[in-house]
């Protein structure tokens, strides 16, 4: 049996997306169906509109959610009808190298729902989906592996907590998971969109300082600074690797450049930035999202070697959800983590291309669907 529901889909690359009817298979075993009560719009949804992903047409976009579990497959015992989550694109398998070494966060074989979506109407009936990052949460209800379901707090606000299953998270990880910042630790975020600031807000709930806000877009670094950037800089104006040098050097005697730097574009140029606005033996975060097409920017090796440190990516911010969801919505509740700020506009289903036009104009952090 499958029920049929509305959901928003890309057919092909470049195409507005579009809302349509929907199959949702009832949950076989390991799987869930989740009403989905919130789903955020984040730039890696435009992506795979773009095709910039993967050419595995037709998606069924939104990754960003929270929902209640409607139903569950016959063997499932971690979650229950009734439950309310946040859906997560790690739900990690407990038997990869990875996971079987202790460091589930890199889980190589993370569960995704087995059966498959598909298209309910039109010439295309019966084509099967491809679920944005596994989960596909602009839906009035998707079927995901029950893995992918963490249990949070049900009186946290949907729309806010949502954030955490992809944006936020990622963003937040970037600071203090991946790139380890705390107390005496100097940080600076390449590109202040919801990553951007999440990495921000992460990491002054770390401690770390200065916490330096780099966009080209004074907006972002007005909300920026509200999330905890203790300095800003517009690098449409200025170089953002002399300005980063210079304040770090003003706080830390002798530092030429931040601890951490996080790159959350996803570009070449700005990866560089990233690169050469580090102090010596300092880090690289690349959590931006590059397109298959770009390369790693020509570096002389010698300075690879010279400044030592590391050079690294992240993935969902090296999250595990079941550790660091429900720890993230406590913080959320009790008001050190301010979530309700990344939720800049609430809107329904067939606002979706719209809030795809706002991401390039500045004014939002967040648009929230609302199911
Ligand atoms: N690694 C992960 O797990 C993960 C998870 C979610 C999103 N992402 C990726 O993170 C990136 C950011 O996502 P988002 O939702 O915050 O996007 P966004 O569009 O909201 O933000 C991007 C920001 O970068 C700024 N920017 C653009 N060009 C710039 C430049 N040359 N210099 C400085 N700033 C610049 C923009 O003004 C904007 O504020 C995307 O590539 C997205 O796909 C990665
Ligand atoms: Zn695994
Ligand atoms: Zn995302």
């Amino acid at each position: 049996m499958s029920q049929q529901v509305k959901a928003v889909v890309a057919l092909a690359k470049g195409a507005p997306v579009e809302v349509v009817t929907i199959n949702v298979p009832d949950p076989g075993p390991g799987e869930a169906v989740v009403k989905v009560l919130s789903c955020g719009v984040c730039h890696t949804d435009l992506h795979y509109r773009e095709g910039g992903i993967n050419d595995d047409f037709p998606f069924l976009l939104g990754h960003e959610a929270s929902g209640i579990v409607e139903a569950v497959g016959p063997d499932v015992t971690g979650v229950a009808p009734g439950d309310f989550v946040v859906l997560n694109w790690r739900a990690v398998c407990g038997e990869c190298r990875a996971c079987r070494r202790g460091e589930a966060q890199y889980c190589f074989n993370t569960h995704n729902a087995t059966q498959r979506m598909t298209l309910a109407e039109g010439e295309g009936a019966g084509t099967e989906l491809s679920p944005a990052l596994g989960i596909g949460a602009f839906a009035e209800k998707t079927l995901v592996a029950a893995g992918q379901c963490t249990k949070v707090d049900p009186k946290a606000r949907p729309a806010a907590v949502g954030l955490l299953g992809c944006g936020v998270m990622a963003g937040i990880g970037a600071a203090i998971n991946t790139g380890a910042v705390g107390r005496g630790r100097s940080i600076a975020v390449i590109g202040c969109g919801g990553v951007g600031v999440a990495a921000i807000a992460g990491a002054a709930l770390a401690g770390a300082s200065p916490i330096i806000a780099v966009d080209i877009d004074a907006k972002k670094l007005a909300k920026a600074k509200e999330m905890g950037a203790t300095h800003t800089v517009d690098s449409s104006r200025v170089d953002p690797v002399e300005e980063i040098k210079r304040i770090c050097g003003e706080t830390y005697e002798g530092a030429e450049g931040a601890d951490v730097v996080v790159e959350a574009v996803g570009r070449p140029e700005t990866w560089k930035q990233a690169f050469y606005a580090r102090d010596l033996a300092g880090t690289v975060v690349l959590v931006g999202v590059p397109t298959p097409d770009m390369k790693v920017p020509e570096i002389p090796l010698i300075d690879v070697f010279g400044r030592g440190g590391a050079l690294k990516s992240s993935w969902y911010g090296d999250c595990l959800p079941s550790r660091d969801f429900p720890m993230l919505v406590d913080l959320y509740q009790q008001g050190r983590l301010d979530l309700d700020a990344f939720v800049t506009e609430e809107i329904g289903i067939g606002d979706i291309e719209a809030a795809f036009e706002k991401m390039h104009h500045g004014d939002v952090l967040r648009s929230v669907v609302i199911l």
